[in-house]
């Protein structure tokens, strides 16, 4: 096993270019057992990179992220988000406050804005930096923001902007048009969410001749082309230990020139600009 590669934030700070995605998690008190001994295992694993937001199971998911992290916080680089209904300067503020409880930590590494909202960015940002002044979060981003929105957060001084989340995986490349150069020009590392398009490309039948050659399963090929660049953090969500180190072992797989011929011809890359697609 090779280490998981990383990628760097425009701070110059390194994070684990493979991580774990939470949504969904934190639902139901049966499954709970099995989601913090995924999120632990993940851990061990070295995918110390977890991602979660207030809006998950309506908290559940970031108090199920809370108990999974307890005793281990310092491994972790830790992202959540504000719901954009209180994206508002105050409304972030106490927002992070009600996460960081359930969390039950005193900071997060990385808070981000879940999709662009009726608040004013400005104030978004101001609030942003004033908790980053305070040391309740260390990085802020953004999540679902497409090119114009991005050149907004720069003209409100959001030179900071640490990340954005977008959907991307083989059956989502719209963002290679025009979002992925933006963010390549600004140093600023993409997200990508649902990287097995939530389990579907698990079974797609194109991928499965080339997981065949790598022995390996066509999820952890999807999973295998969004680390293919030096600016992408892939965040799958797991709760089956099989996935936990199946995802973990897809950072191993090196994709050949052919390899990736071949998933070019089963999945274009796109040839004009489209809106940016969102689950
Ligand atoms: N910012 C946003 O707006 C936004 C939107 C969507 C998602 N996200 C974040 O991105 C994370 C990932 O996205 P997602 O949860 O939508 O979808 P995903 O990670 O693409 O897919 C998750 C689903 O795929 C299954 N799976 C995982 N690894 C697998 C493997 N190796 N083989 C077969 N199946 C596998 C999981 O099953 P099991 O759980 O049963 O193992 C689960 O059903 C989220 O959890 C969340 O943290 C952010």
């Amino acid at each position: 096993m090779t280490d998981i590669k990383q990628v760097r934030l425009p701070s110059g700070e390194m994070v684990p270019a493979l991580g774990q995605g939470t949504w969904k998690m934190g639902e139901s008190p049966k499954r709970r057992a099995d989601e913090v001994k995924a999120l632990r295992l993940g851990l061990d694993l070295g995918m110390t990179l977890i991602d979660t937001a207030e809006m998950y199971a309506d908290g559940g998911s970031e108090e199920m992220v809370g108990e999974a992290i307890a005793g281990r916080r310092d491994e972790v680089f830790l992202v959540s988000k504000v719901w954009p209904g209180n994206a508002s300067g105050q409304g972030t503020t106490a927002a992070c406050e009600r996460s960081l409880k359930r969390l039950r930590t005193d900071r997060l590494d990385l808070y981000l804005l879940h999709w662009p909202s009726r608040h004013p960015i400005a104030d978004t940002v101001r609030a942003f930096e004033e908790l980053k002044a305070a040391g309740k979060i260390r990085h802020w981003g953004v999540s679902n923001f497409d090119v114009a929105e991005m050149d907004d957060v720069l003209d409100v001084g959001g030179k900071a902007v640490a990340a954005n989340q977008v959907l991307y995986n083989l059956t989502r490349r719209g963002i290679e048009f025009d979002l992925l150069p933006w963010q390549k020009s600004h140093g600023t590392p993409i997200m990508a969410y649902s990287p097995v398009e939530q389990g579907r490309l698990a079974h797609h039948p194109q991928l499965q001749r080339i997981a065949v050659a790598h022995k390996a399963t066509p999820a952890q090929i999807a999973l295998a082309f969004t680390l293919l660049r030096d600016d992408v953090i892939t965040i799958p969500k797991a709760t089956a230990e099989a996935h936990v180190r199946e995802n973990r072992a897809a950072a191993d797989i090196v994709l050949s020139g052919a390899d990736i011929a071949a998933l070019d011809a089963a999945f274009p890359p796109p040839k004009r600009k489209g809106e940016l697609e969102m689950i």
